[in-house]
């Protein structure tokens, strides 16, 4: 809503009511009196776009108004609010296209949309008058687009640091607490209605990254394309990695990081240790949790729910209150800076400074250590610690001449990513080192 900001009821309409829409559909049916004070006028939800009419909704929608005709929205002169709640990039950007070419305000929780054709669709609102609400691609109903761009406005940000995959936290916590091997874990999610029929953008870090990409742009000004940064899922990971990272003190989360240091902006998203008792350790499930550092306000924590029908419903619906009410312009300016700032240059991968949790799986015979260790030495890596479980009894009854495996668990000083990279290719070529070789930055 921008011009016509008033008393006048405001027309709604969803395309897409599946796990979202449906919360969205329940919210303004059930609360409408609570709509109209909060946006100052009515809101009425006109129609509800699908693509199969059979399905069953899980809610009761008045008749007529479900439909498979996009079309009975984006042609509505009654609707003045579209909210695109279908996903994906193609057709929902010819959707949002259409809507605001049409007149009309646009709300999304469509985070791979926002961070593929956030700016193209933002230079086309603001030039057909209109505006793009988007609170619920990031940390769903965490209220963090909001913040940054309005409650910690005096600040110029300096550092995000969070957990913004819900179904991947919910895979580590299963993992880490109830000993489920990664596949078991994933298969829960998927039970439990957190993970996709395929969850691959969750579990190999994209999602994660899309989220990050969008908060950079509104913290530092920095459009950040997701091949410039180091992106690592937790498909990767092992129990056993988790479990080792317990015994030292530590849990892994998928922690996604931007921060300015001296210039140049760190970025990453990566399982990575953090110390136990760690704000950031200690979050659970499929919630969400943003640490973000300003100039002015010190550091502040967000935490929540970052996934599920009601709580991505909630900022949706906060969203669609704020465009009904004009408040949406207070945020959407702050969309057209990506464009004027001298973007902060990336820091090269290779020059990040950090420690490591690195694990070898080496045959268990005299010197391996040695060898590992006299690499890592030569690259100028110090180690901090070192870790190995006793090799199973060999059988000495049985024929086979197979040797034991141990994994060797290693803690290195701080050293950076590129002396790490080279260190790892020289230990590779050891013919007793086994697949994987896993290696994880520790926070802090
Ligand atoms: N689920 C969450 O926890 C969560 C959290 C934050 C953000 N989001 C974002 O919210 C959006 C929706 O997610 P969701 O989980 O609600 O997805 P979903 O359960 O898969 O629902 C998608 C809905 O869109 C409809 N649809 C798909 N293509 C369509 C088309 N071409 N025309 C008309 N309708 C179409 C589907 O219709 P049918 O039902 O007939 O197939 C379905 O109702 C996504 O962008 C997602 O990233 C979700």
């Amino acid at each position: 809503m921008t011009e016509s900001a008033g008393t006048e009821p405001l027309g709604v309409g969803i395309i897409g009511l599946g796990t979202v829409g449906s919360g969205v559909a329940r919210v303004l049916l059930e609360h409408p009196e609570r709509m109209q004070r909060r946006a100052g006028r009515p809101v009425v939800l006109r129609k509800a776009v699908v693509r199969d009419l059979s399905r069953s909704r899980g809610i009761e929608l008045p008749a007529g108004m479900l439909t498979d005709q996009v079309d009975e929205v984006l042609n509505d002169p009654e609707t003045g609010l579209v909210v695109e709640l279908i996903g994906g990039l193609s057709p929902a950007r010819e959707f949002v296209e259409r809507a605001l070419k049409a007149g009309k305000d646009v709300v999304t929780a469509n985070k791979a949309l926002i961070y593929e054709h956030g700016d193209a669709l933002c230079a086309l609102a603001r030039e057909q008058g209109k505006t793009i609400a988007f609170e619920a691609a990031v940390a769903a109903g965490v209220p963090i687009i909001g913040s940054v761009g309005q409650a910690l406005a005096a600040n110029q940000i300096t550092g995000i640091e969070a957990v913004l995959n819900g179904t991947s936290n919910f895979i580590l916590t299963e993992m880490s607490h109830n000993g489920l091997p990664y596949d078991a874990a994933v298969q829960l999610a998927q039970e439990r209605g957190y993970a996709e029929a395929d969850p691959s953008m969750d579990v190999d870090g994209t999602d994660a990254a899309h989220k990050l990409v969008i908060l950079t742009q509104l913290a530092f000004g920095t459009r950040v394309p997701l091949d410039a940064f180091i992106r690592q899922g937790i498909d990767t990971l092992e129990l056993a990695d988790l479990q080792y990272a317990r015994e030292l003190g530590y849990r892994v989360k998928l922690l996604a990081v931007a921060r300015i240091r001296n210039g140049l902006l760190e970025m990453h998203v990566e399982p990575t240790l953090i110390r136990r008792g760690h704000p950031m350790s200690t979050i659970e499930d499929v919630y969400n949790r943003i640490q973000i550092d300003g100039d002015v306000v010190g550091r502040v924590w967000f935490s929540g729910m970052g996934a599920g029908q009601a709580a991505t419903a909630s900022a949706v619906v906060a969203d669609l209150i704020d465009t009904a009410s004009g408040r949406t312009r207070l945020n959407f300016p702050l969309l057209d800076l990506w464009h004027q700032r001298e973007p902060v240059p990336v820091l090269p991968a290779d020059e990040l400074s950090r420690r490591y949790y690195l694990r070898y799986n080496v045959i268990d015979r005299p010197h391996m250590m040695a060898d590992v260790t006299d690499i890592l030495g030569r690259q100028g890596i110090s180690i901090a610690s070192v870790m190995q479980h006793e090799a199973p009894e060999i059988d000495c009854t049985s024929d086979s001449d197979e040797e034991p495996i141990v994994p060797l668990v290693i803690m290195t000083h701080r050293t950076t990513e590129g002396q790490m990279r080279s260190a790892d290719r020289e230990i590779a070529q050891l013919q007793a080192v086994r697949m994987p070789r896993v290696r994880m930055p520790v926070d802090g």
